[in-house]
């Protein structure tokens, strides 16, 4: 009934613009590294309609540049269908993919203040300072060793 698939970019980007970028123009949706060989993109679908998506790069986390890391962007839930549990599925697909096909040691993410209880919920480590990304707002850095 649900499912998770790999995808490619320009299918998370609506998704992804809608939610996390709305004010920008569509462009602002397509992150640099999104064609890079080692990115990986997931959708969660019902139905041929994406609820939830999420992006994986190989990117390691200051502060610990020897463990082998990828970044996780992009991450966003259809508005009307949030707090039902999609994030945390597609998330934890995405991270169940990275074990097995890699040797990802954590995922890391600069959090949205308004996000880190999903990602406390999701087993996250939040860091630091909060520091300003400009038109995206707070963010803190957060971990999880896999
Ligand atoms: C953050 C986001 C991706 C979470 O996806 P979601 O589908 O709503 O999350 P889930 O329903 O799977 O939530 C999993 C758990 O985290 C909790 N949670 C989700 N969003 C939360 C939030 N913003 N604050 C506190 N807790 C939150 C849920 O209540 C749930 O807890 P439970 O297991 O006790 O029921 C989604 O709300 C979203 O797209 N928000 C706007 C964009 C955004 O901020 N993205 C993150 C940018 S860093």
């Amino acid at each position: 009934m649900y499912e998770i698939e790999k995808v490619s970019p320009g299918v998370v980007r609506p998704l992804r613009h809608k939610v996390l970028r709305p004010n920008l123009p569509f462009e602002a949706s397509c992150l640099p590294s999104d064609n890079d060989p080692d990115a990986i993109h997931f959708t969660l679908k019902k139905d041929d309609t994406i609820l939830s998506v999420a992006s994986l790069y190989s990117e390691s986390l200051e502060g610990m540049p020897n463990k082998n890391a990828y970044r996780l962007r992009g991450m966003a839930t259809e508005p009307a269908k949030q707090r039902k549990g999609f994030g945390a599925m597609v998330l934890h697909g995405a991270m169940d993919h990275l074990k097995k096909e890699t040797d990802v040691e954590i995922v890391w993410c600069n959090a949205r203040v308004t996000a880190f209880g999903f990602y406390e919920k999701m087993g996250f480590t939040i860091l630091g300072e909060v520091f300003d990304i400009p038109n995206l707002g707070h963010h803190k850095t957060g971990f999880i060793e896999l």
